[in-house]
């Protein structure tokens, strides 16, 4: 199983894609976690080039198609969740009848050096993610004082690294009822 990880913060050290390289180690036997480079390469979503896909725009759809499932780190910006990550969840959620975020089981974790850890954003992410027609986790996970629970870049803090890995292991079982739907469906 593969599923694509999405940090939704460009920042060098953040603590977005600082979650999803644990995820990477924490997630079972057989799941593979790629974390996703590209937000700042998308140009802002323009439904006139829907006719001459952008090559990033074009890489993005191929990704998620690929993947089995999504895991979206958001940090929380102004009460939302930041524009570029906002922007590719628009790229992905077109052309509505070949979306490639259709269908697709996704787990969003939301972090914040604030006690709330970035709820808003995470609530406003499941929220696009679901309209866009993904299948959203109802699990929530969001991070609060997330700078104390790290050590030397990583994450150390044992009981948020089994809550992610809880996270993970839903998503995995989210993904696993979606194929076999298709499968019986087929
Ligand atoms: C923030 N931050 C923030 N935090 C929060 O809890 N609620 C908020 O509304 C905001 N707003 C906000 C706006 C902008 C423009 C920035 C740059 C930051 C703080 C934010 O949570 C913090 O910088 C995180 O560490 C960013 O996540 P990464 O980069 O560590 O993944």
């Amino acid at each position: 199983m593969r599923v694509l990880a999405i940090p939704g913060s460009l920042r060098h050290g953040s603590y977005s894609r600082g979650l999803l390289r644990a995820a990477q180690e924490l997630a079972p036997y057989g799941v593979e976690v790629e974390i996703y480079d590209g937000l700042a390469e998308l140009p802002i979503y323009n439904e006139d080039l829907e006719s001459a896909v952008p090559t990033p725009v074009e890489d993005l759809r191929t990704r998620i198609s690929a993947a089995d499932a999504l895991l979206i780190a958001t940090p929380e910006y102004n009460a939302s969740i930041p524009g570029g990550l906002k922007n590719a969840v628009d790229w992905a959620s077109r052309p509505r009848e070949s979306a490639s975020l259709a269908g697709k089981p996704v787990a969003v974790v939301s972090s914040s050096p604030s006690p709330f850890g970035g709820t808003w954003a995470g609530e406003q992410l499941r929220r696009s993610l679901a309209i866009a027609g993904a299948r959203v986790l109802d699990r929530e996970l969001a991070i609060g004082k997330v700078v104390e629970l790290f050590d030397g870049g990583e994450l150390a803090d044992e009981a948020t690294r089994r809550e992610l890995a809880e996270l993970v292991d839903d998503l995995v079982e989210l993904a696993s009822e979606a194929q076999a739907a298709e499968a019986l469906a087929a």
